[in-house]
């Protein structure tokens, strides 16, 4: 089947609190770590701006920034020149409900929806470009992921339970696309069933097929100290009112 999705948005999280990075981070947000000139929210805003099927972007960020960066993105970065619509929306307490607040203010006709890891500064057109490309000839969700290399087992007090075949292991990343009426269904059932999942390709596994594209080893989430160093001279921004 091939129904080309007539409006594609992405929703990029930057609500978290980076606790895993710690005080490694200066005492800020990791989202708003500078990389190449730019905080690390921009630099996955850039990407999708450079994808024809993309048409907008929701950022999420902490309650208290919302305000601040709404006027940072719109008089310093100057975001309407990414030539996509764009809106900033206040994120929540866990991963998934920062998702489903960005969710809520997806456009009526948005039909497909990206979401996508704020911490995943690396992430390339191209990948964004295969993931529509997905929805475009049938699926109703993908996301990309790697084969991994460990053996994993299940471990229980310290004792091994269970190894897993690896051959049928995939670590996933983001951005993870989908149906934007069955993302709102998963995320609706969520709520309704108390589902605590930490992707959202969790939640829609559960009501629908989701394949899996190869993800891209470059397409790091930086997540502890050690990851620091995969960004050239980690600085700090700190958002503030222009
Ligand atoms: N995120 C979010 N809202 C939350 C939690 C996470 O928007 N309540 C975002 C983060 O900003 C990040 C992405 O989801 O870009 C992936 O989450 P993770 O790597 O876990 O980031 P943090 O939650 O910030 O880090 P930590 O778990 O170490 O505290
Ligand atoms: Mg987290």
């Amino acid at each position: 089947m091939n129904r080309p999705l007539k409006n594609t948005w992405s929703i990029i999280l930057a609500a978290g609190s980076g606790s895993r990075l710690g005080e490694a981070a200066g005492g800020v947000r990791k989202q708003y770590l500078e990389f190449k000139g730019a905080p690390l929210f921009w630099h996955s805003a850039r990407t999708f701006s450079r994808v024809a099927g993309v048409k907008g972007v929701v950022f999420v960020f902490p309650p208290e920034d919302v305000i601040p960066m709404e006027k940072q993105l719109r008089q310093f970065f100057k975001a309407e020149e990414l030539g996509l619509r764009w809106k900033v929306c206040a994120g929540g307490e866990r991963r998934q409900d920062s998702v489903r607040h960005g969710v809520a203010e997806l456009p009526r006709d948005c039909d497909g929806v990206l979401v996508h890891d704020s911490a995943r500064p690396f992430v390339s057109a191209r990948l964004v470009r295969e993931l529509i490309d997905c929805l475009d000839q049938g699926a109703q969700a993908a996301t990309p992921g790697l084969s991994i290399t460990d053996t994993i087992k299940r471990v229980a007090d310290g004792v091994v339970t269970e190894t897993l075949v690896r051959a049928e292991l995939r670590s996933v990343q983001t951005p993870q696309i989908f149906e934007t009426a069955l993302l709102m269904q998963a995320h609706e059932q969520a709520v309704q069933e108390g589902w605590d999942v930490t992707d959202d390709a969790s939640m829609v596994e559960r009501i629908a097929e989701v394949i899996v594209i190869p993800g891209e080893q470059g397409n790091i989430k930086i997540t502890t100290p050690q990851d620091l160093a995969k960004l050239e001279e980690p600085r700090v921004t700190v958002p503030c009112v222009g």
